[in-house]
């Protein structure tokens, strides 16, 4: 018999409680609670890789590409990997952001949970807007966030079709090209744009769900992403949002077997310190839903295609 828990003020997750397997769990009762709440745990099934690759199968069509040299490959065909193994504390983020391709949905499988410390940490993006004081949603609100590094030969060439593109190639990507390019002091810059305020493929209400928290907090990078037109978001601006996600941000203390499912649309992820890394290991798998709510032009983004592997991208998985 498997119990259903709402989510409550302290626990913005839904979670489903075994129970004999999780299998009994119908996919309709799994996705609407995906949809509505945007974050379930499961917990109490007991869970194997089998068992995770064919739940991840059953809410997806695709695994994000991911190539990750930090994370240790435990299913290559099918994208599961361990998390990072570090130890440092992870500031909220959804899993990548810093890219065109962020999953739709992201997986955590506890196949050993670490004694203390090491919990995964949750924050609803929408709750955060909510919550933010009026005149700092008012600055962030219809303002885009750039993420702007340089192009590569072999990006050129991927998405361009020449490792040298001249200025013309340059003003004219392709359709499915996710960005604009520039030359500046003779190095072409790649530029994607992003709502500082996004909407969640679930829910209408704005979420706040980016690289800033991580690229600030963690690499101490001011430059990445900025506002559309290349102004920085200050400390102080950045500040007002991290004392409230500071405040919502919820630990799951995580219990051998758990799986916690994240709509990375709307929910961003972090951890604590991890004390011991031997005994903490966290299988992961970053995709796109079947039941994708899609407008044209994202049902035909290239990496929505189990093939997607652009040149050169992804050096961490963050
Ligand atoms: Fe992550």
């Amino acid at each position: 018999m498997t119990t259903f828990i709402p989510p409550s003020g302290a626990t913005p997750y839904a979670t489903f409680e075994g129970g004999a397997s999780w299998r009994a769990i119908p996919d309709a009762e799994l996705i609407d609670a995906y949809k509505r709440y945007g974050a379930i745990l499961l917990r109490g099934f007991g869970m194997d890789l089998v068992g995770f690759r064919d739940l991840t199968q059953r809410l997806c069509s695709s695994a994000v590409f991911n190539e990750s040299p930090s994370r240790e490959v435990i299913d290559a065909e099918q994208n599961i990997q361990t998390v990072n193994i570090g130890v440092e504390a992870f500031p909220l983020h959804p899993e990548l952001s810093r890219e065109p391709w962020k999953p739709d949905i992201c997986f955590f499988w506890c196949m050993q949970p670490p004694t203390r410390g090491g919990e995964t940490t949750v924050c609803d993006g929408v709750e955060i807007v909510r919550q933010l004081p009026p005149p700092v949603r008012d600055q962030f609100a219809s303002r885009q966030l750039r993420y702007r590094q340089i192009a590569t030969p072999a990006e050129c060439a991927y998405w361009l079709g020449s490792a040298e593109p001249d200025d013309a190639a340059l003003a004219n990507p392709p359709a499915a090209c996710p960005y604009s390019f520039e030359r500046i002091n003779g190095k072409v810059l790649r530029s994607f744009f992003m709502p500082v305020f996004h909407k969640p493929m679930f829910t209408d209400e704005p979420a706040f769900g980016n690289f800033l928290l991580f690229g600030r907090y963690l690499n101490g990078i001011r430059v990445f992403p900025t506002f559309e037109n290349g102004e920085l978001v200050s400390d102080e601006l950045l500040g007002q949002v991290k004392a409230v996600s500071d405040q919502l941000e919820t630990p799951v203390a995580w219990r051998e077997g758990d799986v916690l499912i994240l709509d990375n649309t709307r929910f961003m992820h972090g951890r604590r310190p991890v004390t011991d890394t031997a005994e903490r290991r966290i299988a992961t798998y970053f995709g796109y839903v079947h039941f994708a709510e899609l407008d044209a032009r994202q049902r035909n983004a290239p990496w929505r295609s189990a093939s997607f592997r652009p040149p050169g991208a992804l050096k961490t998985a963050t």
